[in-house]
């Protein structure tokens, strides 16, 4: 809280209300007595301007392109990390020491494997099903299979059974139902390989192809998930919170963040832009065609990949997922035209009016398509990777919530209403 109030004046009547700021320094007007005060709600739909929640995990600002966990740059994080590192400290608000973080590689290893009853389903869902949807699926049954909270003494403590358990899991789960897509046999975690090493051996490993787990890879991997781990109350964490607040466990709440995450216009973007890309490119690459149509109010194509409701200036994550590219490609020596296509639709739209006076810029999920393709990930499973790297913020914000008695509080926006008012019924044989 601060000293300072906001004053509102409604039919005459002047009210003060709380500002409290955040720790960066940004204001907020607490309105949460604004109803008691004045029998007024606001309307904010899309919550653009609403805060939901007091939130210690992620801080990002949109105009300056910043984006920190617990405090530590994404770049940082990027840079020196490995995934399960930042997982743990998300979790539990601290980076791990070394022992701590041979304990949780220990458990990542260790809690690897799904229930055998639990692979039958994988046999049971119709030929190219989405991979999201199995993943949502599979996630939710998790709860019956293991019971959470049952061996957990605090489930709201950062690294619990249940929570060491999902975060390993959700690998499995992921490269098994790729498996049975393609119709692979499906390979099983090993005990010798660490958290990315062996989702890729899980995924591309064949009894008549060994698959080599390329450092290069794994690198790659390992930053990209850092990449996705949180971004503060966006659509799909906000699911998260919005399902838990309900009292139900983390299982359900984390796959209906599966769900929200699905759309287009949020983590779903990232297959929407490859889909993109290969339409432009067999379109003849007609780039112009395409900035035209988003261009124009009548046609409600959107370039999937630009834009963000929150940064107004380059997503500081598309900055290093696009140097991941370049060291991917030059690397492997691979030459691929859409990330040739992409970069020259990222330079058209620069130059772009439209898009420059509305402030959209390439957002994470832009580059982060080609990345998967270098790794040989498909299109349909691109998302599925998004969730993998975003569970541990999806849980750090479980957590608080279910910790903090202020955001318990079973999560119900109000509404303005303007359907009909009030009438008196009309029985059926007298309705014309
Ligand atoms: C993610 O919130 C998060 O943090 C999400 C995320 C995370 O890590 O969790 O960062 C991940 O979801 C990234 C975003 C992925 N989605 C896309 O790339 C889909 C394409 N982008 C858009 O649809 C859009 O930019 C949104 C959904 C991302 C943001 O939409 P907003 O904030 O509601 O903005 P808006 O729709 O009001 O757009 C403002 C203007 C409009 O034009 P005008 O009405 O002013 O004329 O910008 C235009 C829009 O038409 N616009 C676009 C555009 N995005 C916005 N025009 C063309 N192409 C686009 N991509």
């Amino acid at each position: 809280m601060t000293s300072e109030t906001a004053q509102l004046t409604i039919d005459g009547v002047v009210y003060e209300l709380p500002v409290v700021e955040s720790s960066t320094g940004e204001k907020a007007v607490d309105i949460r007595s604004l109803r008691n005060q004045t029998g007024c709600i606001t309307l904010d739909s899309g919550y653009m301007n609403t805060g939901s929640c007091i939130s210690n995990i992620t801080y990002l600002d949109g105009e300056r392109g910043i984006l920190r966990y617990r405090g530590y740059d994404i770049a940082d994080l990027a840079k020196n990390c490995i995934f399960i590192e930042v997982a743990y400290l998300l979790l539990t608000g601290e980076l791990p020491t070394y022992d701590e973080l041979e304990v949780f590689k220990r458990d990542m290893r260790r809690y690897a494997l799904i229930h055998e009853d639990m692979i039958h389903f994988f046999d049971h869902f119709p030929p190219n099903s989405s991979p999201m949807s199995i993943l949502s699926t599979m996630v939710g049954t998790l709860h019956d299979f293991y019971p959470e909270m049952d061996l957990d003494e605090d489930p709201y403590g950062g690294i619990t059974t249940t929570t060491a358990r999902l975060l390993s899991k959700i690998r499995t789960i992921a490269a098994f139902s790729y498996k049975k897509n393609v119709g692979h046999p499906l390979v099983y975690p090993r005990v010798d390989l660490n958290y990315c090493s062996n989702f890729l051996n899980m995924m591309f490993d064949r009894p008549i192809m060994p698959y080599n787990v390329e450092p290069l890879m794994v690198s790659a991997l390992n930053k990209i998930l850092i990449l996705h781990a949180d971004h503060e109350q966006n659509c799909s964490t906000s699911a998260v919170r919005l399902v838990g607040s309900s009292g139900a466990g983390l299982y359900p709440s984390i796959s209906a963040g599966i769900n929200a995450l699905w759309g287009p216009l949020h983590g779903g973007a990232n297959v929407a832009v490859l889909r993109l890309l290969e339409t432009i490119r067999a379109d003849g690459g007609t780039i112009d065609k395409y900035i035209a149509r988003a261009k124009n109010p009548d046609d409600p194509f959107r370039f999937s990949g630009f834009g963000h409701r929150v940064y107004k200036t380059y997503d500081p994550r598309a900055t290093i997922v696009k140097e991941i590219c370049h060291d991917i490609m030059s690397s492997l020596e691979i030459q691929d035209p859409l990330l040739d296509l992409a970069m020259e639709i990222e330079e058209k739209i620069s130059k772009d009016e439209y898009f420059i006076s509305r402030n959209l810029y390439p957002n994470v999920d832009f580059y982060s398509g080609i990345i998967y393709r270098a790794m040989g990930i498909p299109t349909n499973m691109f998302t599925v990777m998004f969730a993998l790297g975003r569970l541990p913020g999806w849980i750090a914000h479980w957590q608080e919530m279910n910790n903090n008695k202020e955001s318990r509080r079973i999560g119900r926006p109000r509404q303005v209403y303007q359907g009909v008012a009030h009438r008196p019924y009309v029985a059926l044989e007298r309705r014309q």
